[in-house]
């Protein structure tokens, strides 16, 4: 399997599926839909959405098209997530996913609005799925994007404008900006597939390493990565003085981390049934560009 297009193939499948489920209305809120769809349709590695779909198979899930609409809910997430973090308030970044921001593009209230309209769409995805288990996921996803997961996590990024007294706050912070909705996906699949406990265990352990490295790399891209690549604007953390895993270890520590938390997910891996995909998935972003 090459790796690229597998992803390639599984994005522009969820893609597919995602553009659909953004209600085509004519009306007074016509231009915040307009704004929707435009921050969904600029791209993106669609990875938590491809990670709820890979995790809902491991635990043995058959109902691909309720899946799929629980995936895009998430991806709607994790793309209102961008969009206020990148309003002037928060990091004023002026670019996501290789265009202007949602509030370049439009206008601070209609992106602040729009990040609304994409969290109550994925909850009125979620909640109205016909699945048994949709609710359980909604509940579990839900809160992982509150104030005990992303919300909070950006709350202290914020709060605290870059400057956590140490690294164990630092960890503290990403396992919940970023980790959270890792764990969104990877649990929120298995919860949704019916899977037992101890996949579900195993599914946790395996999102809290590959997202706390996920954000380790997002550092370090921030540093020394390729705005063209990247889509977005790097050196976005040095301009805020944040204080992130590239300012307080150093590009070699960063690198051996995510190394390292690459092989505690693999490992997790070990247990799960045709586990191909995952695996090379796991590699492939530990040495992301993109
Ligand atoms: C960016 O997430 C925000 C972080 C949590 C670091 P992604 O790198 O997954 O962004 P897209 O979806 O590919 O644009
Ligand atoms: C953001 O982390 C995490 C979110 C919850 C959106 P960053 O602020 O580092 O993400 P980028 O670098 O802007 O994508
Ligand atoms: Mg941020
Ligand atoms: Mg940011
Ligand atoms: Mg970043």
């Amino acid at each position: 399997m090459n790796i690229e297009t597998e992803l390639k193939k599984r994005a522009s499948e969820i893609e597919s599926r995602l553009y659909s489920l953004v209600p085509d209305i004519k009306g007074g809120q016509q231009r915040v839909l307009d704004a929707m769809r435009y921050s969904l349709e600029a791209g993106g590695k669609r990875l938590r959405p491809i990670l709820f779909m890979e995790f809902y198979r491991l635990a043995g899930g058959t109902d691909r098209e309720e899946a799929l609409r629980m995936a895009c809910a998430l991806e709607m997430i994790h793309t209102y997530s961008l969009i206020h973090d990148d309003l002037p308030c928060m990091d004023d970044d002026d670019m996501r996913r290789g265009k202007p921001s949602c509030h370049k593009a439009f206008d601070y209230a209609t992106a602040l609005l729009a990040g609304d309209g994409l969290l109550n769409l994925a909850f009125e995805i979620m909640t109205s799925s016909a699945d048994p288990n949709g609710m359980k996921t909604a509940a579990y996803v839900s809160k992982m994007s509150g104030v005990l997961g992303m919300i909070g996590g950006q709350t202290i990024d914020v709060c605290k404008n870059g400057c956590l007294s140490d690294l164990d706050e630092l960890h503290k912070m990403v396992a919940m900006k970023t980790g959270a909705l890792i764990k969104a996906a990877c649990v929120g699949g298995c919860i949704f597939a019916g899977g037992d406990e101890q996949l579900i265990s195993r599914s946790e352990r395996y999102a809290e390493n590959v997202g706390l490295a996920f954000q380790i790399r997002d550092d370090l891209l921030d540093a020394i990565g390729d705005e063209k690549l990247l889509g977005k604007k790097i050196g976005s953390d040095s301009k805020l003085s944040k204080t992130t895993f590239y300012t307080e270890l150093g590009q070699t520590e960063c690198e051996r981390r995510i190394n390292e938390l690459t092989d505690a997910a693999l490992f997790e891996c070990d247990s799960f049934n045709n586990s191909d995909f995952i695996r090379q998935l796991t590699c492939w972003l530990a040495g992301r560009i993109i």
